[in-house]
């Protein structure tokens, strides 16, 4: 399968402070990987760096076979590298419809904007249910939703998630994730996910990797991983 992103030894963190080391990811065409790992293992760090919004060192970041390492942010979003930070990143004095249609700031083209936003309010019916309503007074998974929206009005070709369900109730947190499988099924989006919740994650994901103290410490098959004595004992707490 050919590779849509490729992350080749990355080195990064913030200006002389070294966070992740040598960090090998690939995402292909239409998959879904996750990124899982303890608080503080550098999994947000990594995102950013895929960004242009932290410091890297060493390493490339390829997307769909042109490197982007030293692009700034803007110009990996038109090439359609998109990050949705966590929900809290909204404007919360904006309206539903303003947050989602702010993802397609950028973009010139009316029509197909107009199709997207179409495609998005399909996919998430809270949209067109709550368009005048102040994002602020959203729900948490309500809020998840948008932040995701917005980010597919980016017209993403690698959708990056950063920790979808944090705060979110059990059946929210499921809902986050049987949309990102939706996403992925309509569009054949390619989606790298960072989360918190193991098992969630390894349920949904295509592939995964373990990221403890800024190394990929495992990684493999969603369901294999999920099924792994280490895991289960690191991760999953059974
Ligand atoms: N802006 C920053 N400047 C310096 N260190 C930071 C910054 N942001 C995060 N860190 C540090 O980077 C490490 C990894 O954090 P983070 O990437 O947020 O981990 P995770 O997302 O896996 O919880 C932590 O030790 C954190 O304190
Ligand atoms: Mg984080």
């Amino acid at each position: 399968m050919a590779d849509m992103l490729t992350v080749e030894k990355l080195t990064a963190g913030y200006g002389p402070v070294t966070i992740i080391e040598d960090v090998d990811i690939r995402v292909g065409k239409g998959e879904i990987v996750a990124v899982i790992g303890p608080n503080g293992a550098g999994k947000t760090t990594m995102m950013l760096s895929l960004m242009g919004l932290a410091t890297v060192k060493s390493g490339r970041v390829v997307l769909d076979g042109e490197e982007i390492t030293k692009l700034p942010p803007y110009e990996r979003v038109v090439k359609g590298l998109v990050l949705s930070l966590e929900r809290r990143r909204l404007f919360p004095d904006m309206t539903v419809y303003e947050n989602v249609m702010s993802g397609a700031y950028r973009r010139k083209d009316k029509e197909k904007i107009r199709e997207d936003y179409g495609m998005v309010a399909q996919l998430f019916p809270i949209i067109e249910k709550r368009r005048r309503q102040l994002a602020g007074t959203l729900s948490g998974g309500e809020q998840q939703m948008v932040a995701i929206a917005r980010a597919l009005m980016s017209k993403p070709r690698v959708l990056l998630l950063d920790e979808p369900s944090v705060g979110l109730a059990p059946i929210a947190r499921r809902m986050v994730f049987e949309k990102i499988k939706e996403i992925r099924e309509r569009q054949g989006l390619s989606i790298l996910v960072v989360e918190q919740d193991a098992s969630l994650a390894l349920q949904t994901a295509d592939r995964a990797y373990v990221l403890e103290q800024g190394r990929i410490a495992m990684e493999g098959v969603g369901l294999a991983l999920l099924n792994s004595e280490k895991i289960r004992q690191s991760y999953i707490g059974i």
